[in-house]
């Protein structure tokens, strides 16, 4: 296994902070010293234009910024030209209904989703669906919350054009058996969008064995820089598509009357790229393939459990999620708001999510206001677990107490 003390040595939130519990990765991640330093790198060395300098400076540029679109092609098995940099993973989902949706999906046309999408995989079906009198089917989930492939194959047949399903839900952790699912849908000819958010920073992806049409992630998540994600689009189908934006840098000729446009990835990408953002994504995901995913994902179920056991059966308590795959931890303090138990959490400098997360549909499926939600990476270790189950104890305790019930 690694040793999270030295991971913990290459973020600098933790020198400022050192005695940070930060459970907020689902949201996102730290920033390692790496990625700055390479983002530094470019605006201190060679920080100018790419693909229209006709200099050296902008020539490094250039090589830098394709380098970097081969690394994050290679982390997810695709050909350079598949991958499309966007500004996160809901600016590529929302891309792919756009582009994809709007000139494929018909009246009467079945898209299939599930009540565990994050906003961004749901809401552009829903937009579209209400735009081109589409129908909108749910995969129903299962007793624990989860998608199975056993219900999937119950809301599957030849009128299902789309199927747009999250890899990993934001709030339950739960992984989906999207391979399966693929190759269900692809029986049905339907075109599967994968919303891969969650699940980059922990499961190892390969679009070409998923056999999925697109995928999309962000940076963010996954100790990268904000302000840049990534689309996977499968070539013969980007191929097809019609940029959304025009400008700069995605035509190939233009005339009074005419626009040609580049090939795939560059006729998606308009304007100045985030340059700096596109390396040091790249650094990161140098940082992730060298800590390797298998023992980030063994860190994380390590911690996962041993929280788990340490709070299971608690009275007061809540769980929604137990036996997630991805550690993340949805909970509540029965009979109080969320937001109202996230002040003692950060009173103990415990930085967690509170709310719905920005997946309503998960929160009216669990019949609940909202949850609390610790995520844990990399840099989480035994002791911020133990001082995260210290503070679920001491806010069951609080909130008893206020209420006036006793143990
Ligand atoms: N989608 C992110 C989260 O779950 C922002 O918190």
């Amino acid at each position: 296994m690694f040793n999270v003390k030295k991971i913990r040595d290459m973020f600098p939130l933790y020198r400022l902070y050192p005695n940070l519990v930060y459970l907020d990765n689902s949201a996102t991640s730290l920033t390692p010293q790496i990625v700055m330093d390479k983002m530094n790198e470019y605006y201190s060395q060679y920080g100018v234009n790419i693909h229209r300098g006709v200099y050296s400076l902008s020539h490094r540029a250039t090589e830098e910024y394709d380098k970097a679109r081969k690394t994050i092609a290679g982390f997810i098995n695709c050909d350079p030209s598949e991958l499309v940099f966007t500004k996160n993973a809901s600016n590529a989902l929302n891309m792919i209904a756009l582009m994809y949706g709007d000139k494929y999906i018909n009246e009467g046309d079945v898209i299939v989703t599930s009540e565990l999408e994050h906003h961004s995989s749901f809401l552009p079906w829903l937009k579209l669906s209400q735009r081109k009198g589409a129908v909108l089917r749910f995969v129903p989930l299962n007793r624990d919350g989860r998608i199975t492939a056993e219900n999937f194959r119950k809301v599957m047949d030849e009128k299902v054009k789309v199927v747009a399903l999250t890899y990993v839900s934001n709030v339950m952790g739960y992984i989906t058996p999207i391979k399966e699912i693929i190759s269900l849908a692809h029986r049905n000819n339907a075109v599967v969008i994968v919303d891969a958010a969650q699940a980059a920073a922990h499961i190892k992806i390969d679009v070409n064995d998923l056999d999925c049409d697109f995928l999309v992630f962000s940076a963010h998540k996954m100790l990268g820089p904000t302000g840049i994600g990534a689309l996977y689009g499968r070539k013969r189908i980007l191929e097809t598509l019609d940029p959304l934006e025009y400008g700069g840098d995605m035509n190939a000729s233009v005339s009074k009357d005419e626009v040609t446009f580049k090939d795939a990835p560059f006729r998606f990408e308009t304007g100045t790229p985030p340059i700096a953002e596109a390396l040091g994504f790249a650094r990161a995901v140098e940082y992730v393939n060298s800590i390797g995913l298998k023992d980030i994902a063994r860190h994380g179920q390590m911690l996962h459990q041993y929280a788990i056991d340490r709070l299971a059966g608690l009275p007061g308590l809540k769980l929604y999620n137990p036996g997630a795959e991805i550690p993340i931890i949805s909970f509540n303090i029965e009979g109080v708001h969320p937001h109202d138990a996230a002040t003692v959490f950060d009173e103990n400098n415990i930085c967690l999510r509170a709310g719905h997360h920005c997946a309503q549909l998960v929160s009216k499926w669990l019949e609940c206001m909202g949850t609390l939600r610790a995520s844990f990476y990399i840099y989480n270790d035994y002791r911020d677990v133990d001082k995260f189950v210290e503070t679920v104890k001491e806010a069951v305790n609080f909130f008893r107490k206020v209420s006036g019930e006793h143990y």
